[in-house]
């Protein structure tokens, strides 16, 4: 199996978590060898910094700490678990990953999106997803779908417009990797064109 990296990317509530877990069941069910992982966190040190980024507590987090913080999460993720599991040939399924940074702390936050970019490749040593799932709908809707509240879900609406303008616009730069996919239909049938398209590129790609 060659080395592949998927991504799952969009506004809270989108439906990220979800269809990660059926396209990594999927792949169970067809005997491919696959982890599923997420972002923040996925390493005991990096679900150490989700605790804090997520906190509801820390309101007076600053934006470069939250940018810091999630890099530094990247970094031992990427080491620990992802680029393993990559080299044992296993496909590898991320609930998040470098494209969130420059949608929330760039397009959200008002960081430099150059900046964000270059300290992605910093944290990652350049790793970059072979495929990338972007649900993409209306964040009001999304946003009702789910029922808890972390720090960054109690952010007003135009903050999560903004992340969606953010992750619209990566998909416009990066048209071959980031796939653009209606998040407003049902589970099923985005699960359908998710796994078409995950097998079209694996086809190409062995
Ligand atoms: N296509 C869909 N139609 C209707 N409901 C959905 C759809 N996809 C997901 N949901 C529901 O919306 C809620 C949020 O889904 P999920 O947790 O997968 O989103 P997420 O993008 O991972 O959110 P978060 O950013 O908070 O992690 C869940 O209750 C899920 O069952
Ligand atoms: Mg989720």
């Amino acid at each position: 199996m060659p080395e592949f990296l998927v991504t799952f990317e969009g506004v809270e509530g989108c439906g990220k978590s979800i269809q990660a877990r059926l396209l990594y069941e999927y792949l169970q069910s067809k005997g491919i060898s696959s982890i599923l992982t997420r972002e923040p966190g996925g390493s005991d040190i990096s679900e150490r910094i989700r605790d804090i980024l997520l906190d509801r507590r820390h309101l007076d987090m600053v934006p470069y700490t939250e940018l810091f913080l999630y890099l530094a999460s990247r970094a031992q993720h990427t080491q620990e678990v992802i680029k393993p599991a990559l080299a044992q040939g296993k496909v590898v399924i991320c609930d998040r990953y470098i494209d969130a940074s420059v949608a929330y702390q760039g397009e959200g936050r008002g960081i430099s999106k150059n900046l964000i970019k270059q300290l992605n490749k910093t944290a990652t040593g350049g790793l970059l997803p072979n495929l990338t799932f972007l649900l993409d709908m209306d964040t009001e809707i999304a946003l009702k779908r789910i029922e808890r509240e972390d720090r960054l879900e109690m952010e007003g609406v135009e903050f999560h417009n903004r992340i969606r303008s953010g992750y619209l616009k990566l998909n416009r730069e990066n048209p071959e990797r980031i796939v653009l996919l209606n998040g407003m239909r049902s589970i099923k049938q985005i699960h359908n064109e998710i796994k078409d398209i995950f097998e079209a590129r694996m086809m190409k790609l062995e």
